[in-house]
């Protein structure tokens, strides 16, 4: 993909105030002046959709083949415009292709270079499309790639989310809820969450991908056309999965796109929550985690500092991801049908996005592998909560005291622990009667196994069902989940 921004390529593009014949617009005939060149920049596309470049000309190809088949194109004429297009296809490859102002987008510019190549065979190109449909087809091709891209990358990243989740397995830390110390879970299982949102977040890619899989050439400018096109063999040629049914929806639309916004918007939306995570548990008053240096960065102030710019960026970057969403969903509810440049203005934050969410996710597989876990600090974090103190009221339950019952009596017990400025589960036994006595039935249900129930690895071994934070539960979720992977596509 090219990464060229509006100002970086405009100093390779060349622009000409006094058109010669060759940079007339193409549509130029029907008009009396030229534009000025500030309306000639503001209603040109090509500094960024030449990153379509190719995919223009693959669709191009497809397109000129099926003229040929169907007799509309001559055998010399598809010859030419073969053998142009890979000179073209070279030339930008190697950077020597020379953009042009005058040529608006990238489409015209293909073409123009192709007629100053070949001649008439590049004239005849066109024939039976117009670029409503050659736009709306360039896209969809570019955004399958960027999605085949993604879907990788998500698999990268959640094969180190598991390496460190299975790492740590076992690994007891405090669950929060309200961000106060709630019940222990294991550090494994926390990380596993968020598997199971990177894989809701790869359906919905694949899902975008399926529904957008359809070929829009065919449609022409909005109403079909009259030669006797085979739009099956095209679509089969550039790999859709089926055609676009209505010619008026297939160039007006873009709701693919903004499904794509929309599962990017989501899957940072994951991203900026695990950084805000990282984030709180690298800051020292928390110290769950190191983060490798190479994702940190020092103060030019502070000597003593090391921040996590890179997870901070993220969630940043959610921001921008989530604002393109609002902008390609505004861009398009006030469009009548069918084509209106307004759909030119949808590149630029679908670009952005799939650039955003492609280092996001690149930079993320790596920084999850460079986490450090600081298993002594989670475990005091946890021994000073009172934890589990809900497991004493399962405990009560379970020998028979009413739920409500047993939470009064567990109370109490917590407010002894407060007293004496001890974890709920350092309590002893006899301390643990003394304080339940006030509650009738509660005292003496106790055993010598309620001190089991209540320490962190009893509460965490009892939580052994699917979906549980048990490691034993976390070791079989991890082995589901290296399973689900590797029955992957491209695995
Ligand atoms: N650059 C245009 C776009 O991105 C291509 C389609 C132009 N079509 C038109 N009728 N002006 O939408």
């Amino acid at each position: 993909m090219i990464r060229t921004k509006r100002n970086v390529l405009s100093h390779t593009m060349t622009s000409q105030n006094n058109p010669s014949p060759e940079s007339t617009k193409t549509w130029s005939g029907r008009f009396s002046e030229p534009v000025s060149e500030l309306v000639k920049r503001y209603t040109a596309s090509v500094f960024f959709d030449h990153r379509m470049a190719m995919q223009d000309i693959q669709g191009s190809l497809a397109h000129a083949r099926m003229l040929a088949r169907q007799g509309i194109l001559s055998g010399e004429d598809l010859a030419d415009i073969e053998r142009g297009m890979a000179q073209i296809a070279d030339e930008i490859a190697r950077g020597a292709f020379q953009w042009n102002l005058d040529d608006e987008d990238v489409h015209l510019n293909i073409e123009k270079r192709l007629t100053a190549l070949v001649g008439d065979a590049g004239k005849r190109l066109h024939t039976g499309r117009s670029r409503n449909d050659q736009v709306a087809t360039d896209i969809r091709l570019w955004l399958r790639e960027a999605i085949d891209l993604i879907l990788n990358l998500i698999k990268a990243f959640q094969l180190s989310l598991l390496d460190v989740a299975e790492a740590h397995a076992a690994t007891p830390m405090p669950g929060f809820t309200h961000l106060q110390v709630a019940q222990p879970v294991t550090f494994g299982h926390h990380l596993l969450a968020y598997f199971e949102m990177t894989r809701r977040d790869a359906e919905r890619f694949a899902d975008c991908r399926r529904r957008m899989n359809r070929l829009p050439l065919g449609a022409a400018a909005l109403a079909g056309t009259s030669y006797p096109i085979d739009r099956e063999s095209v679509a089969a040629e550039l790999g859709f999965d089926d055609l676009c049914r209505n010619s008026l929806d297939a160039v007006s639309d873009r709701d693919f796109a903004i499904e794509f916004c929309a599962a990017s918007a989501l899957l940072m939306t994951h991203l900026s929550r695990l950084s805000e995570e990282i984030i709180l548990w690298m800051s020292p008053r928390v110290g769950f985690i190191d983060l490798a240096d190479r994702f940190c960065t020092g103060s030019s102030i502070m000597p003593q500092k090391k921040n996590p710019d890179v997870p901070e960026l993220v969630r940043g970057k959610t921001g921008r991801v989530n604002g393109h969403l609002v902008a390609l969903l505004t861009l398009m509810k006030g469009q009548p049908l069918a084509y209106n440049k307004d759909n030119q203005e949808d590149k630029e934050p679908l670009f952005d996005t799939a650039d955003t969410v492609i280092d996001t996710l690149r930079i993320y597989a790596d920084m999850i592998g460079g986490i450090q876990a600081k298993p002594g600090n989670m475990h005091a974090a946890l021994a000073q909560g009172h934890a589990t103190a809900t497991d004493l009221a399962d405990y009560l339950v379970k020998k028979g005291l009413p739920f409500r019952d047993a939470h009064e009596a567990v109370a109490l017990a917590v407010r002894a622990a407060e007293e004496r400025g001890i974890d709920f589960s350092c309590l002893g036994l006899d301390e643990l009667r003394t304080a339940l006595d006030k509650v009738p039935g509660a005292a003496e249900r106790l055993a010598e196994d309620a001190l089991a129930a209540i320490s962190i690895e009893g509460s965490l071994r009892a939580r052994a069902h699917i979906g549980g934070t048990a490691p034993d539960a976390v070791r079989a979720a991890i082995a589901r989940a290296r399973n689900e992977l590797d029955a992957q596509k491209g695995a």
